[in-house]
C-alpha cells in the first residue's frame, strides 16, 4: 500500500480524543495510529489513537468504495490521516467507556502516512506483557493511556516545582555531570578521561558538594531538577539514574526547610491529585519512629503501633528474662481484629518472623475473658493485667510478641510484620499520609567492615547537644538530618550541614577517613569551607518516587520514559554494551571483562 506525503490539508483539525456529540456534522481530519480494527458486515471500523484518546472511524463500502477497499490492508499501529464528518453513533452502539463514545467519524477519504511492522504486543494490553519487552519496544508501550498520563503528570509536577521555587526566589543552577565522587552510600559510575590517562570522572550520586559550594559562593537559594547516578542494587523504587528536586539554602535552620517544603508538597498534591493534605505534617524523631512503628519510614496509613513490653518480662521465670537482663528487649504488636486467627495463620506468621531473623514470635489472645498463649504460664496476675493494659489487647485482637538482644533489630522485625500483616488484611487506609522523621543517628556501625558509616552523608551536622560525644561515643550522636516520608516511602532527605572545616575533619576522622584520603577526595570542599561558609542546609526529593506515588504506579520505571531494567540495562538501546578495542585502548583501559580472563 502506497505511503503518502504529509501535506497541510491532511493535518489534524481535531485530536483523536476530542470529538463529542456537540460536534455532530463537523468535517474533521484526524491523525493517529490504528488501534483495534473490526470488519462487520462489510463495514470496517477502526479506532484511531493519539495521546488524547481514541475515536471510532467508519469505512462504509456503499459511501466510499475506494477508501473502504484500501482500508482492508490497514493493520495495527499504521499511522493514518483520516478525513470525514462526525456523526452521532446509532442508539445502542455508544461506548460510555470512551469520552468520544457518542460519536464516530464517517470516512470520506484517508491516506497512509506510515505502515507498521507487526507490533510485539497490543499497547492496550501492555499491563499483561513482560516488562523487558515493554522496555525494548518502549515507543509502543508509550502509545497508551497509562504511560501518557504518567508522563504528563510528571511534566506537571516538574512545572509546578519550577514555578514554586522561582516564586520563592530560588535560582536553578546546573551542576556538572563529570565530577568527583560524592559519597551518598552507593558505588560510583566512572567515566575514563582520554586526555588524562588512567584518570576518571565520577558521575554525581547527587549534587551535594556542589550545592554546598554554591552556598559558599553566596548563591543562597538553589534549586535544581538534577540527574543523579548510583550503582546500587535495584528495586521497584530505585534506578541507576534518577532525578532529584535538589534544594539548598543559607542562613537557615531545620524549620526553614520544613516550612518551605510543606506548602510545596501540599500545593503539588492539590494540583495533581486534588487531595487536601492537612498541615502541619506530623513529625517523629527517628527514635520514636523506630520504637512505635519499627521503621525509619513508617507507613502512617496503618493504625498499628509497637509497644515495649520489656518491663513485663523483666525478672521472673519467663524465657525472655535473661535476654532482658543482658540489655535485650521485648516488643509487642497488637493486630486489631486478629482475634480468632487460626493456628496455621499464627504459625505462618511465626515462620515469616524467623525468616526475618527472629528466634520466634509468640502471641496472646483473650478468650472467654482470659489471656491465652504459650507464654501465659510464665506471667503472674499483675504482669498479665499490665500486658493487656499496655498493649490495649481486646478479645477482638491478637498480640504478637518478639524478643531480641538488639533494640533496632527487634523494632525492625516487628515493623516488617506490621507492614505485611496490615497489607494482607486490608488494614492500609486510602489517602496520603506524610511524615517528617528527624534526629537520625549521625553514624551507624557496620559489623562486617568494623567501622562507622554516616547514616545520611558525611556533611551532615550533629545535634549541638550531642556534638561533645563525636569522639567518645559516636553511636549516641544524633544528627540534624530529616526525611520526608509518604505512605511508607522515603520521598526525600536532607540536613543542616557542617559549615566549620574542623568539625568536618572530625567527622571524616570518626568515619575512619584519614587526613590524606580526606584531602585527596574532599580537599576542595575542606578548602572552600575555610573561606567564609554561611550556615546552610537543604533537602533532595526523589522526583521519580514523588511522581510514582502521585500516579499510583507500582514502580518508578512506569513514570520514566526510558528506564533501566533490574539488571541496569536499557533493553531499548542495548546499553550497556561492549565497545571497540581501539576505544578502550584510547582510554587506557584493559579490554578484557573479568569472565573472559
Ligand atoms: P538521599 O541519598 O537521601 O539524599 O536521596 C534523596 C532522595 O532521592 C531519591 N533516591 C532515589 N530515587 C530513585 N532511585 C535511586 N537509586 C535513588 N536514590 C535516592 C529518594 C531519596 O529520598 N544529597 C542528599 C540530599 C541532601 O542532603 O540534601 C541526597 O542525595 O527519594
Amino acid at each position: 500500500m502506497a505511503v503518502n506525503k504529509f501535506t497541510n490539508e491532511w493535518k489534524h483539525t481535531m485530536r483523536c480524543g476530542e470529538p463529542r456529540a456537540a460536534d455532530e456534522g463537523k468535517p474533521v481530519v484526524l491523525n493517529g495510529w490504528l488501534r483495534a480494527r473490526r470488519d462487520l458486515g462489510g463495514i470496517i471500523f477502526i479506532e484511531l489513537w493519539d495521546y488524547t484518546g481514541v475515536t471510532q472511524v467508519v469505512f462504509n463500502p456503499e459511501e466510499v468504495p475506494d477508501a473502504h477497499a484500501r482500508a482492508k490492508d490497514l493493520r495495527s499501529e499504521y499511522v493514518l490521516s483520516v478525513r470525514g464528518a462526525l456523526r452521532r453513533r446509532p442508539d445502542g452502539t455508544q461506548n460510555p467507556a470512551l469520552d468520544t463514545g457518542e460519536v464516530e467519524l464517517m470516512v470520506s477519504d484517508f491516506i497512509l502516512l506510515s505502515p507498521s511492522a507487526l507490533p510485539p504486543f497490543d499497547p492496550d494490553d501492555a499491563d499483561n506483557v513482560n516488562e523487558d519487552l515493554r522496555m525494548k519496544y518502549r515507543y509502543i508501550d508509550l502509545r497508551r493511556a497509562g504511560m501518557q498520563k504518567n508522563l504528563r503528570l510528571r511534566h506537571r509536577a516538574s512545572q509546578y516545582t519550577r514555578n514554586y521555587f522561582d516564586e520563592k526566589g530560588f535560582l536553578e543552577i546546573e551542576t556538572p555531570i563529570f565530577t568527583k565522587s560524592t559519597p551518598e552510600g552507593a558505588r560510583d559510575y566512572l567515566v575514563p578521561s582520554r586526555v588524562n590517562p588512567g584518570e576518571f570522572y565520577a558521575l554525581p550520586q547527587s549534587p551535594q558538594i556542589y550545592k554546598q559550594i554554591l552556598m559558599i559562593g553566596g548563591c543562597d537559594k538553589y534549586i535544581q531538577i538534577a540527574k543523579c547516578f548510583r550503582d546500587e542494587d535495584l528495586r521497584a523504587d530505585r534506578q541507576p539514574e534518577f532525578t532529584q528536586i535538589d534544594v539548598e539554602m543559607s542562613f537557615i535552620t531545620e524549620e526553614d526547610i520544613m516550612s518551605l517544603i510543606e506548602p510545596y508538597l501540599i500545593g503539588l498534591f492539590k494540583e495533581t491529585t486534588g487531595a487536601d493534605i492537612a498541615s502541619p505534617i506530623p513529625r517523629l524523631t527517628w527514635k520514636e519512629a523506630m520504637e512505635s512503628y519499627g521503621s525509619d519510614k513508617p507507613d502512617m496509613r496503618i493504625d498499628m503501633r509497637i509497644t515495649d513490653l520489656s518491663d513485663i518480662f523483666a525478672g521472673g521465670e519467663n524465657p525472655f528474662a535473661a535476654l532482658i537482663a543482658d540489655g535485650g528487649v521485648v516488643k509487642g504488636l497488637r493486630l486489631p481484629g486478629g482475634g480468632g486467627m487460626s493456628r496455621k495463620e499464627t504459625a505462618d506468621l511465626e515462620a515469616r518472623a524467623k525468616e526475618l531473623g527472629s528466634a520466634g514470635m509468640a502471641n496472646f489472645q483473650i478468650k472467654d475473658g482470659a489471656l491465652k498463649g504459650p507464654l501465659v504460664k510464665f506471667l503472674g496476675t499483675d504482669a498479665i493485667s499490665s500486658l493487656v493494659q499496655k498493649s490495649g489487647l481486646t478479645s477482638e485482637d491478637i498480640l504478637f510478641v518478639m524478643a531480641d538482644a538488639k533494640w533496632t533489630k527487634a523494632c525492625e522485625m516487628l515493623g516488617q510484620i506490621r507492614l505485611e500483616v496490615a497489607r494482607a488484611r486490608g488494614l492500609v487506609t486510602e489517602g496520603w499520609k506524610f511524615l517528617w522523621v528527624t534526629e537520625f543517628p549521625l553514624y551507624e556501625w557496620d559489623d562486617a567492615e568494623h567501622r562507622w558509616y554516616p547514616v545520611h552523608h558525611p556533611f551532615t551536622a550533629p545535634l549541638d547537644v550531642d556534638a561533645p560525644y563525636m569522639k567518645t561515643d559516636p553511636g549516641r550522636v544524633r544528627s540534624r538530618a530529616y526525611d520526608i516520608v509518604l505512605n511508607g516511602t522515603e520521598l526525600g532527605g536532607g540536613s543542616i550541614r557542617i559549615h566549620n572545616p574542623d568539625t568536618q575533619r572530625e567527622v571524616f576522622d570518626a568515619l575512619g577517613i584519614s587526613p590524606e584520603v580526606a584531602k585527596n577526595r574532599f580537599g576542595f570542599l575542606l578548602d572552600a569551607l575555610s573561606f567564609g561558609t554561611p550556615p546552610h542546609g537543604g533537602i533532595a526529593i526523589g522526583l521519580d518516587r514523588l511522581v510514582m506515588l502521585i500516579c499510583g504506579a507500582k514502580s518508578i520505571r512506569d513514570v520514566m520514559a526510558f528506564p533501566k531494567n533490574q539488571k541496569a540495562q536499557c533493553p531499548l538501546s542495548g546499553a550497556p554494551a561492549h565497545v571497540d578495542e581501539n576505544q578502550l585502548e584510547q582510554l587506557y583501559i584493559l579490554s578484557t571483562a573479568p569472565d573472559d580472563q
